[in-house]
């Protein structure tokens, strides 16, 4: 086994000088393991910036965190570090008596004076470490100052809104007139999801850098292995838990798969749909197109899918997609923005297979009289329904293969091919990349519309209404599909 960290109990006189000499000149590397050795070297290199390290449970993340912010606050006189977990608690229990125990090691001159109230190591010149919780009622307490270092523990379990909430703009925008090269240190095991922003946004810069670490339990020498053993009988060494709790690899559990039916070879067309089906004369035949829009206020996304019903395949052919949001617009977008891109979909995309169009918008009830009244839209409103319902029924379609997607409808394709359950299981993972998952409601809202066409078709399973549930405001309409539909 390694040197476990200096104790000075248990120190000759000689190891106790080289100890205070080495603290002296600002360096506590010696009390990390050689894995550790490399975080901290990393650090510290001048050109560097966010560092990145993914774990096994145990390794060591939060000490090597303590170790770097000590040494740093050494080096730099008069600067703050922030040293960030997902909650005060987590704070308090895990780092609290790490940095106790650091401390103590130091010598007398130099030893910070820990202010509980503050949560706070005041060091003799004037750095300061600020442990902190960043769980949403905390992140107020962020705010203010100029941070030169932020030590970001278990950054895997921050939600997105909490790493856009503190992390950009709280404690990144705090470097702004910081004097120093400011750095942060990500410390975690793997994140359950891959679309979690430290995989999507710290690690790809991090490998760019050079400041990628990944660390298993075999790289830890303080690692018992018997208990190691017992682990591997418990989860199996194949196992998803194991591998990402002691392998520290990145792997996710389809469990939390939100679409797991869907499949790209099935259900995403080789060559762009961009005319009619025929029948057997060749002849083009009118479709019944369908538009089902998600709206999400000004500041969150609207998504938009369209598409026709094959009548040979009796298929929902998904052509077109569309998503407002301040990203593709450059400003909030309005409801003006929402009626002109129903009626541009409608028009432009969705005419090209049919005009007997059916929309459906997920809106309140005030932006329904709005869109009727001021902008003439003709359009229904989906039942509220639980999200779970909602993915149940979406599901039914792929496992069915009554959806087939064109190959340019990228953000539905890769939101279907990436949406996560959130961790409790009863909503979407809410994810910037993909939109929140807008784009896969305005295709249930447009799946619905057309499970009620199917359903309406003379001869269908009128069971199977029950999953479109959709509210009728249209009484003709199984007169105006009697026509269109085969039996
Ligand atoms: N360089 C070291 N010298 C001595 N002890 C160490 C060293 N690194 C880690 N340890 C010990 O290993 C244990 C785990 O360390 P720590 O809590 O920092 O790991 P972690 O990776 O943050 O764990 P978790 O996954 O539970 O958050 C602690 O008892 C710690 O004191
Ligand atoms: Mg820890």
């Amino acid at each position: 086994m390694n040197k476990i960290v200096f104790d000075p109990n248990q120190a000759t006189e000689i190891e106790l000088n080289s100890h205070y000499e080495a603290c002296y000149r600002g360096s506590l590397r010696h009390l990390l393991h050689k894995g550790q050795r490399k975080v901290y070297d990393r650090f510290f290199h001048p050109e560097s910036w966010d560092i990145g390290i993914l774990a096994s449970r145990g390794y060591g993340k939060t000490l090597t965190g303590c170790v770097i912010a000590i040494t740093f606050a050494l080096r730099n006189p008069n600067t703050r570090t922030m040293h960030v977990f997902p909650s005060m608690k987590q704070a308090s229990d895990s780092a609290g008596a790490v940095y106790r125990m650091l401390s103590s090691s130091l010598p007398a001159n130099i030893r910070p004076k820990f202010n509980k109230q503050e949560a706070t190591l005041h060091f003799k010149n004037g750095a300061r470490i600020c442990l902190r919780g960043v769980h949403q009622n905390n992140i107020e307490r962020l705010r203010g100052g100029r941070t030169h270092a932020v030590v970001a523990d278990e950054i895997g379990f921050w939600s997105e809104d909490t790493f856009i909430d503190a992390w950009r703009n709280c404690l990144l925008a705090q470097f702004v007139g910081a004097t120093n090269h400011p750095k942060t240190l990500f410390l975690t095991t793997p994140p359950y999801h891959k679309d979690h922003p430290f995989l999507t946004e710290v690690l790809p810069l991090a490998v760019k850098d050079n400041s990628f670490f990944q660390m298993t339990y075999e790289d830890n020498p303080f690692v018992d292995s018997r208990l190691m053993n017992k682990f591997i009988g418990i989860y199996g060494k194949d196992s998803i838990g194991f591998r990402r709790e002691y392998m520290a690899e990145l792997v996710f559990d389809s469990a939390f798969t939100l679409v797991p039916e869907f499949n790209q070879a099935r259900h995403v067309s080789s060559e762009k749909v961009e005319n009619p089906p025929r029948d057997s004369n060749g002849l083009p035949v009118s479709s019944l197109t369908v538009l089902g829009v998600d709206t999400g206020g000004s500041i969150d996304n609207t998504a938009f899918v369209g598409g026709f019903i094959d009548r040979n395949t009796n298929k929902f052919i998904v052509t077109a997609e569309h998503i407002l949001n301040d990203r593709t617009l450059g400003r909030p977008h309005t409801l003006a923005d929402v009626a002109s891109q129903v009626t541009e979909i409608r028009t432009s995309e969705l005419n090209k297979f049919g005009n007997e169009g059916f929309t459906s918008i997920d809106c309140t009830p005030l932006v329904a009289s709005s869109l009727r009244q001021e902008y003439n839209l003709e359009f229904n409103r989906p039942k509220v329904r639980k999200v779970v319902d909602n993915i149940e029924f979406l599901r039914e379609h792929f496992a069915s293969d009554r959806v087939v997607i064109n190959p340019d409808c990228t953000n539905l394709i890769e939101t279907l091919e990436n949406a996560l359950w959130d961790e409790d299981k009863t909503g979407i993972a809410r994810s910037k990349q993909y939109a929140h998952g807008d784009v896969i409601m305005a295709l249930i809202y447009a799946l619905r519309e057309v499970q009620y066409i199917w359903d309406s078709a003379p001869g269908s399973n009128k069971e199977l209404n029950k999953l479109s549930n959709r509210r009728i405001d249209n009484a003709n309409i199984s007169k105006r599909l009697a026509g269109i539909f085969r039996t």
